[in-house]
């Protein structure tokens, strides 16, 4: 079986306690996997193993290996910055940068130059729209995301994500903050995509 992601022997330690224990799976292309388990048994820790976001936590050691399409992302060479494009992730709590509306979902284009300026519209529009988010701020492209309500700035996170077509999305209880509704949006939107 070849998997999209697959751990083995993945252990990790903040100092001294050991938050993972040989952690041993596989993630197939195409599927959402979800992961449950108790507050505090090491969802989000997991989580930011797949795209080395522990890295940036001081104190913390991973051992072990993680492998996605085919190659170990802990090997010494790895470019965490396309890693880190070819891999997004949400976070439980909605983290727009303190820019518009626009310059969010355009700010992962910029950096990672992807596309020409020409396509910026194009590709703001189609983001916000595969996040219900078009019709809703379409008139306010200029507005501080910062002051939007929770559940718009948690869709504009993920539609930051979306405009650079990652091939794998990390999201660490995206929902918690949002009413059932929005969360309805979220869930319709993962299948989408
Ligand atoms: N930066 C850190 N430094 C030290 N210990 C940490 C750190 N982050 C998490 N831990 C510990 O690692 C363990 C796993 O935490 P983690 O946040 O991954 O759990 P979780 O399953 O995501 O929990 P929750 O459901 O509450 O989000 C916990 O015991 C936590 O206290
Ligand atoms: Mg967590």
């Amino acid at each position: 079986m070849d998997y999209k992601i697959e751990t083995q022997n993945l252990n990790l330690y903040y100092g001294k306690f050991q938050a993972l224990r040989n952690v041993n799976c596989g993630v197939e292309v195409n599927r959402i996997t979800a992961l449950i388990g108790p507050s505090g048994c090491g969802k989000s820790t997991f989580l930011r193993c797949l795209n080395r976001m522990n890295d940036i936590i001081p104190g913390v050691k991973t051992e072990g290996r993680v492998i996605i399409n085919g190659k170990d992302i802990y090997a010494p060479g790895t470019d965490l910055i396309s890693l880190r494009k070819k891999i997004g992730m949400v976070f439980q709590r909605p983290n727009p940068f303190p820019l518009s509306v626009r310059d969010n979902v355009t700010y992962g284009l910029k950096i990672h130059n992807l596309t020409v300026q020409q396509d910026w519209d194009r590709i703001v529009e189609e983001s916000l729209r595969n996040t219900w988010l078009w019709e809703e701020l379409k008139d306010n492209l200029k507005k501080d995301a910062r002051l939007l309500p929770l559940d718009q700035q948690q869709r504009l996170c993920l539609a930051r994500i979306v405009a650079t077509k990652p091939e794998i999305i990390l999201l660490d209880e995206p929902c918690s903050t949002l009413d059932p509704i929005a969360t309805e949006k979220l869930e319709e939107l993962m299948r989408k995509n």
